[in-house]
C-alpha cells in the first residue's frame, strides 16, 4: 500500500509516498480503507521525536477488517475520526486505528468533507462545552470566528442556544453572520467597546484579542483558547479524540445544523503539494487528500 513518510524535520519538502505492508488490526484496533485524510496547518513540526512519521489525524474512510477484541464496529462500516497525535497519522491507504476511536460519519456529506471535521469541530465543542461549560442562553464571545475551528464554534454554539459574538477581519465578517452570528465585529476595532459582559470567552486567534479578552468577562466566566496560553485564569487546551461527541456532530451535520469549511481536495500522491498549501496565509479552506478513488 502506499503511506506518507515525513523523513526528517522540515517542511513539505521532507514527504515521500512510499511502499509499505497493509497493516494487520491489532485485537482493539480496526483496519480502515482510507478514503480521504485532512492536513492541519502546522502538523509537520509535531512529530519531531519519532521521525520518520506518517503525518494527518482526521480520516474517513471504510472498515475493512476488526481486531479480535472489537465490538461495535464492524466490516463495511463508513466511519470517521481524530487519531491521537503521538503516533502516525493516517496519510494512507490503510490504517490501523483504535475502534473506541470510529464514529459513524456523516452521511449527508463525501469522505473528504467528512474528512475535514473531526479535529476542528472536536476542538470547537470541547472548547466551548468541556471547558467554557457554555449554557444555553448564556452569551459567547468567538475569537477568529471565520476560521476552521472558530466556524464550527460558531454554527455550535448557536445551535446550542447562546447568544453568539464572534470577531473577524473586516472581509469575513458576512461569513460569521452567515454561520449563525448574533454579532459580528471587525477583529481590528475595540471589541471591548463593543461587547456587553460575556459567559465566555472561546479563542482561536490568540495574540492582542486573547490578552484584552478579560475585559469583556462577566464576573464567574470563562477564558478558553485553543491558539495560546491565555492571560491569569484562563484556560488553554489540546483537542482529544472523542468518539461520542464525533457522534453528536454528525447527527447535527445530518440534521442540516452544522457544516464543513470548503474543502480543497488533493490526490495522495501530490501530498508534499497539498501541505505546502495548508501553510499558505489566509487560507481559508480544509486542506484534504483524498486516498481512494
Ligand atoms: N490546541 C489545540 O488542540 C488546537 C486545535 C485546533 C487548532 N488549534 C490552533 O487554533 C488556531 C485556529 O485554528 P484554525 O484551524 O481555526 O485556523 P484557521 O482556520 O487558520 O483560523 C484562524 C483564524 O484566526 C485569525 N487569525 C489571526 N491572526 C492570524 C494569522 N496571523 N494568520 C492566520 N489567521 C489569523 C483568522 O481570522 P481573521 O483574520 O478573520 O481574524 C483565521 O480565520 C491555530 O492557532 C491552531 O494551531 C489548536
Amino acid at each position: 500500500m502506499r503511506v506518507v513518510r515525513l523523513r526528517a524535520a522540515g517542511g513539505p519538502e521532507q514527504l515521500a509516498v512510499e511502499e509499505a505492508d497493509k497493516p494487520r488490526p491489532g485485537p482493539t484496533e480496526a483496519l480502515v480503507r482510507v478514503h480521504a485524510a485532512a492536513i492541519t496547518r502546522g502538523e509537520l513540526e509535531w512529530p519531531v521525536d519519532r521521525l520518520p512519521a506518517t503525518p494527518s489525524y482526521e480520516l474517513s474512510g471504510v472498515i475493512e477488517e476488526v481486531g479480535t477484541g472489537v465490538a461495535g464496529v464492524a466490516d463495511g462500516d463508513e466511519v470517521f475520526a481524530l487519531t491521537p497525535f503521538d503516533r502516525d497519522g493516517v496519510a494512507a491507504d490503510y490504517t490501523a486505528v483504535r475502534a473506541e476511536l470510529l464514529a459513524p460519519r456523516p452521511r449527508a456529506l463525501g469522505h473528504a468533507e467528512s474528512a475535514a471535521i473531526p479535529l476542528p469541530a472536536l476542538s470547537a465543542w470541547q472548547g466551548l462545552f468541556d471547558h467554557g461549560r457554555l449554557g444555553a442562553d448564556e452569551r459567547v464571545l468567538i475569537h477568529g470566528a471565520a476560521g476552521n475551528v472558530g466556524g464550527f464554534a460558531v454554527q455550535l454554539a448557536r445551535a446550542a442556544g447562546a447568544h453568539v459574538i464572534g470577531t473577524a477581519s473586516a472581509a469575513n465578517l458576512g461569513s460569521v453572520r452567515e454561520l449563525g452570528a448574533h454579532e459580528a465585529i471587525d477583529a481590528a476595532t475595540r471589541f471591548e467597546d463593543a461587547v456587553e459582559p460575556v459567559d465566555v470567552v472561546f479563542d482561536t486567534a490568540g495574540g492582542d484579542r486573547l490578552r484584552r479578552s478579560l475585559a469583556v468577562l462577566r464576573a464567574g466566566g470563562r477564558l478558553v483558547s485553543v491558539a495560546a496560553e491565555p492571560p491569569d485564569g484562563g484556560v488553554y487546551f489540546t483537542v482529544e479524540p472523542n468518539r461520542d461527541q464525533l457522534r453528536s456532530l454528525a447527527r447535527l451535520v445530518d440534521g442540516g445544523d452544522l457544516r464543513p469549511p470548503p474543502v480543497e481536495v488533493f490526490p495522495l500522491t501530490s501530498a508534499p503539494e497539498a501541505f505546502a498549501r495548508s501553510l499558505e496565509p489566509r487560507r481559508r479552506s480544509k486542506v484534504v487528500l483524498a486516498v481512494a478513488a
